[in-house]
């Protein structure tokens, strides 16, 4: 992004957003000896997680998953510590040091939570969070997040397709993109001080991006309710594009027939395209995007791992791109 970022490290997370591995384990075998997959323990959960410390990982609301059949869906990779992935975030609204966020963003209230459908579609309207809930089944993913700084990680979500939300709200024969739209919480982010940012907080796809099945409406990772620094209570996740596309806490979407800008557009187009698919031959302007680092193995031996085309989603969405010019539609 255009702030200046240390590439060479990240910030060290504090002592008591740390949840200790062995514990973090012991947890996640308590999670499974949970799952029975009762349907109303999501609901239950979530009613429950304001009542529960929100900042800190391990003591958020199990929500009940499935595991995914999407093809694609379930990387084998070693998915990284719930502590990093919780501790080292981007959400300008609430600053932009990788740490605040998990420093500040318990301060947001996240109920009670709707999302308002505009534009194209034949059922507009406000659905509320605990009807989201209802609309897909859930089910877990494991997903590669590579951010156009050049850091990865990989993340066991919770969700469903987009596109089962989408399909709920009818769009239009004229509607061609959706558009998204962040919360906007004067109180509780401080980022939205920020000079140079055009709040809020907006990302775009086309609708057939939209409705490919890996594009997750994710409520959930590692076996609970999202924390409020990674996007509470639901965001998106795109896996085959820059992490800045997987925009977070979402209220809005609205079905337009013209190419929206976004957010990171207005700041700098040409270093931030609409597409933004992960394209190891198409360098930021001010940086290369050939290698990443994963979060998680750093240190002075870490190796830097090859970027792969569309973050190693090819066979799965290549062809929404078959003809395209990646280069000039970057
Ligand atoms: N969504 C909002 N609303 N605000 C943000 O600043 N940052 C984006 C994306 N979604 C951002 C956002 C960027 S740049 C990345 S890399 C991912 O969120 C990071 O997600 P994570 O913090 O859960 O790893």
């Amino acid at each position: 992004m255009l702030i200046r970022i240390r590439r060479d490290g990240f910030d060290e997370p504090s002592g008591s957003d740390i949840t200790p591995r062995a514990a973090y384990l012991q947890r996640r075998a308590w999670l499974k000896a949970l799952a029975g997959g009762a349907a109303g323990t999501a609901l239950a959960g979530w009613a429950a997680r304001d009542a529960l410390a929100q900042s800190r990982p391990g003591k958020l609301a199990p929500l009940a998953a499935g595991k995914s059949t999407v093809a694609g869906a379930m990387t084998m990779e070693k998915t990284t510590d719930y502590a990093d992935v919780t501790s080292y975030n981007n959400f300008y609204e609430f600053g932009t040091g990788k740490g605040d966020p998990a420093r500040r963003a318990h301060a947001m209230k996240t109920q009670p939570w709707s999302v308002d459908v505009e534009g194209l579609v034949h059922k507009p309207g406000r659905i509320g969070l605990e009807d989201l809930l209802k609309l897909g089944a859930m089910e877990e993913r494991i997903y590669r997040l590579r951010c156009v700084e050049g850091w990865s990680m990989v993340i066991p979500w919770i969700g469903y397709s987009l596109s089962a939300l989408i399909q709920r709200v009818q769009p239009q024969g004229s509607a061609r993109y959706v558009e998204f739209v962040t919360r906007m919480d004067e109180q509780a982010m401080p980022g939205l001080r920020t000079p140079g940012f055009d709040w809020p907080y907006t990302e775009a796809l086309r609708l057939d991006e939209a409705m490919h099945p890996l594009t997750l409406l994710a409520f959930g990772m590692y076996g609970e309710v999202l924390p409020h620094q990674n996007g509470a209570p639901l965001r998106l996740v795109v896996p085959w594009k820059y992490g800045f596309k997987s925009i977070k806490s979402i209220v809005k979407l609205r079905f337009v027939e013209q190419q929206p800008r976004t957010l990171w557009q207005k700041i700098g187009a040409d270093e931030y395209g609409f597409y933004s698919n992960v394209n190891p031959d198409v360098d930021h302007p001010r940086w290369s995007q050939a290698t990443e680092r994963r979060i998680g193995e750093d240190g002075l031996f870490s190796r830097k791992r090859k970027t792969l085309m569309f973050n190693g989603y090819e066979a799965q969405v290549g062809q929404l791109y078959a003809g395209m010019d990646l280069r000039k539609n970057y």
